[in-house]
């Protein structure tokens, strides 16, 4: 395996503060992912050199950042294997890509007596926008439910798909149990009913391949700031028949073919359609950048490497007295506990004290706390540069922990 995580470390500057006075254990990547040298040098780089507005300029650096931005829109392509660079739309992250379904899919294809299916693992970006929807035209939303062990009870799809069933919305990975559904059965399931498929790839695309097209889903979201990148962009794909007729969302500059006071307004085709406005150029520039440094290390050897530091962490976690772990044994990327009756703040205070950052609440997955009739978990994230010795870290401050709070 050529993955080694020390120099992967290394290009993380971040990694190597102090936090109380011990070494940072960042072990918050699913909330957002620390920044590599690479991203950081190329935002500057291009805020320094490089920076104009795009699309409307003829002058030499309009061009150039034109055509940087539109290079990062084919990487993006490529990393999820899509069929062409136009059915990538830049937005603001996942909650703004499931948004703009919801919003121009969902206003022309939803309707009273029609039916959403989402599941009770998701994320409130993945429910909120459908019950808006549902709201707004009438429409049910129909959820799937929860095994005690974190894993969906996906034989409720076939009972709960009818031929009312517009929509089959999804994540990838939870963001809290850290399951991977299988849903490349459930998107053929779903399409085989005659519905369409939203996946939620949040948690997913740092984990390993995404190849839409094997998937066969129609849309796919994701954000950069999870995958190493900057905040504020992220990535919608959707099918190019599908995006072809979507109506626009947001209306403004960059979006239209023609603006008449007189003739009314023409759209550009996708997808500069869903793109009103000027864009997170400095955004998408240090994405592409993640999307290259990711790449280079190779999301299989990333993979093989996480789940190795996964497997070490499950077994290691088993010395914590009266710790309860929500989740499968197979899992990706996060690890969420209780520890005896103490609220996860009061464990995640500690552990901040220990240099250990952690991520405590309900994580935007209120019906999953409810399910588990708990209102908060602490969640320790595992990314590529996550170490066994940083798990051990917490495994020694969480028994410390149960030491002094009993
Ligand atoms: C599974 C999942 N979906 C959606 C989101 C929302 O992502 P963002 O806040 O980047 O839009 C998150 C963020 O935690 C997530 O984990």
């Amino acid at each position: 395996m050529s993955f080694c995580v020390e120099q992967v470390r290394a290009d993380f500057p971040v990694l190597s503060r102090e936090v109380n006075g011990q070494p940072l254990a960042y072990l918050d990547s699913a909330a957002s992912a620390q920044r590599p040298n690479a991203v950081i040098d190329a935002e500057a780089e291009f805020y320094r050199h490089g920076y104009a507005a795009v699309h409307r300029g003829i002058h030499t650096l309009s061009a150039e950042a034109t055509a940087r931005m539109e290079n990062v829109r084919v990487a993006a392509a490529r990393f999820l294997n899509a069929g062409s660079a136009d059915e990538i739309v830049f937005v603001r992250g996942t909650t703004e890509g499931i948004n703009l379904v919801a919003n121009s899919w969902g206003n022309a294809h939803v309707k009273a007596g029609d039916n959403i299916i989402i599941s009770e693992m998701e994320h409130h970006a993945n429910i909120v926008p459908w019950q808006m929807l549902c709201e707004r035209v009438g429409a049910e939303l129909r959820v799937i439910g929860l095994n005690q062990d974190g894993t969906l009870q996906t034989e409720q799809l076939n009972a709960l798909l009818d031929e009312r069933t517009r929509l089959l919305a999804v994540t990838q990975v939870s963001n809290v149990l850290g399951t991977e559904n299988p849903v490349q059965e459930m998107i053929a399931t779903a399409r085989l009913a005659g519905a369409k498929v939203l996946i939620d790839g949040a948690q997913a695309v740092m984990h390993h391949p995404v190849d839409v097209q094997a998937l066969d889903c129609d849309f796919y979201v994701f954000s950069s700031h999870k995958l190493y990148g900057p905040t504020g962009i992220g990535v919608l794909w959707a099918r190019a028949e599908i995006l072809d007729e979507m109506p626009p969302w947001e209306g403004g500059g960059s979006m239209i073919a023609t603006v008449s006071l007189t003739e009314g307004t023409t759209y550009a085709p996708a997808p500069g359609r869903f793109e009103a406005g000027t864009p997170n150029t400095g955004g998408i520039i240090g994405f592409g950048a993640a999307l290259e440094y990711v790449g280079g290390l190779g999301l299989n050897n990333i993979d093989e490497y996480e789940a190795s530091v996964m497997r070490y962490a499950l077994n290691a976690l088993q010395a914590v007295p009266d710790l309860t772990l929500y989740g499968p044994q197979e899992r990706r990327g996060v690890i969420a506990f209780n520890l005896g009756k103490h609220h996860a703040y009061d464990v995640g205070s500690f552990l901040d004290n220990y240099g250990i950052a952690v991520r405590t609440g309900h994580h935007c997955a209120m019906p999953l706390m409810a399910f588990y009739g708990v209102p908060a978990m602490c969640r320790a994230s595992l990314a590529m540069y996550n170490t066994e010795a940083e798990v051990d870290r917490l495994v020694a401050g969480l028994i410390r922990i149960h030491r002094l709070l009993g």
